[in-house]
């Protein structure tokens, strides 16, 4: 069984300058989910028909899969022929659309048994939908039997509300398809070349065609404009949630939350509200992700807690309390027993196991050692301007509150770095810096910089 995904729409309904299949849905742009559904379900020969903004889907989509251009967009059948060579006459074909996200695997999967156990030349699917706006509709002969798929556009006026939709999906046997594709006509109300009329072709010259028919329709739902492309998202919202219920994650108000589908999520994670979930984030055993907190490829371990944070590209290790209001930035890997607290930074910085960072610090470029303490305020100096340098705070160093490390700097474990102190050298092992001017207290002076006191009135009683 092979595959032809056709993609080279205008997608002039998005209103958007850039391919409709690469708009996406819970991260992922449409096309990729049904390549991905077509590889789930072993189909391996997979062609994507695609038009002006081929490049760009190509350059967007690095999967094995091989590529057919449609100059121009002549309609759905016309896009079937462009990718005749890849049809072979003996082998099946089944033509999937690549604005049509929800497909699954299960269901590629049943259509080919269903296939095969009828023996059929063409099988459409069917499904019924609340709303069958822009779908073609399936009509029945008087004994219930295929007759003809009509397109939205050229439907009597009668005929409008039969809400039988055509999915769009046809499986086919490779010379029948052929058959019917050569014959095509483009008398219709858009002048296409539909590949929706091959299967009534086929039918009036004797080929067997049965329709196959769908409950969920939700599989089927596709994507012309931005309001279909949030219904298509809302589907699959719900379908991701389901996934992570069923493996034993507990949302809070799962119509808060939003997780794309790359996210994986062990068992007894819990999930607080407004929580977004994004890229190829992964959450360990029992870790819990607080209120509004945002988390985009991140590697999260167990046993760890995050309030109301941000983490870009970050990775946390197990045991670990990061927030409320942590910003962890891109290369920023955290050990084991960790505390990362409110209005802290990292960027690009390693941090070992039980290290602390409890308020208001920003650690860049950093190299940082086990039960290292990072006082309120202390920061790394990473930047002079030019170029970004390296700090290393080693082993079970101690930074004062306000310190201002100026990198490059090296403090030796065990080091302990006072208070308010701008550190510009090396600190050595077990030794105690101290860089700040000495405080003098001059008797008296703070009269002199305060207004005089005027006589307070006396309270009468
Ligand atoms: C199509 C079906 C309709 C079905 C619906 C299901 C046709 C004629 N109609 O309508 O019966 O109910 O899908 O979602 O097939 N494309 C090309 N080249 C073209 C035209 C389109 O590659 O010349 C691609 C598009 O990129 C898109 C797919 O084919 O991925 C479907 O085209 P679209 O214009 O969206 O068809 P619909 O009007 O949705
Ligand atoms: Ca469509």
């Amino acid at each position: 069984l092979k595959a032809i995904i056709l993609a080279a729409g205008n997608g002039k309904r998005m209103k958007t300058n850039f391919p409709k299949v690469l708009h996406t849905v819970s991260g992922k742009p449409m096309l990729h989910y049904v390549i991905d559904a077509c590889q789930n379900a072993n189909i391996t020969d997979i062609t994507v028909v695609v038009g002006k903004d081929g490049e760009k889907i190509k350059a967007a989509t690095p999967y094995d899969v091989n590529f057919v251009e449609q100059a121009e967009q002549l309609g759905t059948g016309h896009a079937v022929l462009c990718a005749k060579d890849n049809i072979d006459p003996t082998d099946k074909v089944v033509i999937l659309y690549g604005d049509t996200p929800l497909i699954t695997s299960d269901f590629l999967q049943n259509l080919l048994a269903f296939q095969e156990k009828n023996e059929a030349h063409g099988v459409i699917v069917a499904t019924k939908i609340p709303d069958p706006t822009g779908y073609g509709r399936i009509t029945t002969n008087a004994n219930g039997d295929f007759s003809a798929i009509i397109e939205h556009k050229d439907l009597a006026s009668h005929q409008q509300n039969i809400n039988d939709i055509n999915t769009g999906i046809l499986l086919a046997t490779g010379s029948e398809l052929l058959y019917g594709l050569i014959r095509l006509e483009n008398h219709n109300y858009q002048n296409e070349y539909y590949l929706t009329d091959v299967p009534k072709i086929l039918k009036n010259s004797g080929y067997s065609v049965l329709v196959h028919n769908v409950a969920d329709y939700t599989q089927f739902l596709g994507v012309n404009s931005q309001k279909q492309l949030e219904e298509a998202a809302t589907a699959l919202r719900q379908r991701i949630i389901n996934r992570h219920f069923e493996n034993g994650v507990q949302i809070i108000d799962s119509s808060s939350v939003y997780i794309d589908s790359t996210v994986e999520i062990a068992a007894g994670v819990t999930l607080h509200p407004g929580v977004i979930l994004q890229g190829e984030t992964k959450i360990g055993e029992n870790s819990t992700i607080g209120a509004y907190s945002q988390l985009a490829n991140s590697v999260i371990g167990k046993t760890t807690t995050i309030r109301n944070s941000v983490l870009e590209s970050a990775i946390v290790g197990d045991h670990c309390q990061i927030g409320p209001f942590t910003y962890l930035r891109p290369g920023t890997e955290i050990g084991d027993y960790c505390r990362i607290g409110d209005f802290v930074e990292v960027k690009n910085s390693v941090i070992g196991n039980h290290t602390t960072a409890a308020h208001l610090a920003y650690i860049g470029d950093a190299e940082v050692g086990d039960r290292v303490n990072f006082g309120c305020g202390a920061i790394t100096v990473n930047y002079n301007g030019v170029v970004k340098n390296k700090t290393i705070v080693e082993d079970d160093a101690f930074i004062g509150s306000n310190v201002n490390l100026i990198a490059p700097v090296v403090v030796h474990s065990g080091g302990f770095v006072a208070a308010g102190s701008t550190i510009t050298d090396e600190v050595p092992q077990d030794a105690m810096a101290i860089a700040r001017q000495r405080q003098t207290n001059k008797e008296g002076l703070a009269k002199k910089f305060k207004k005089p006191k005027k006589a307070t009135k006396k309270s009468k009683k």
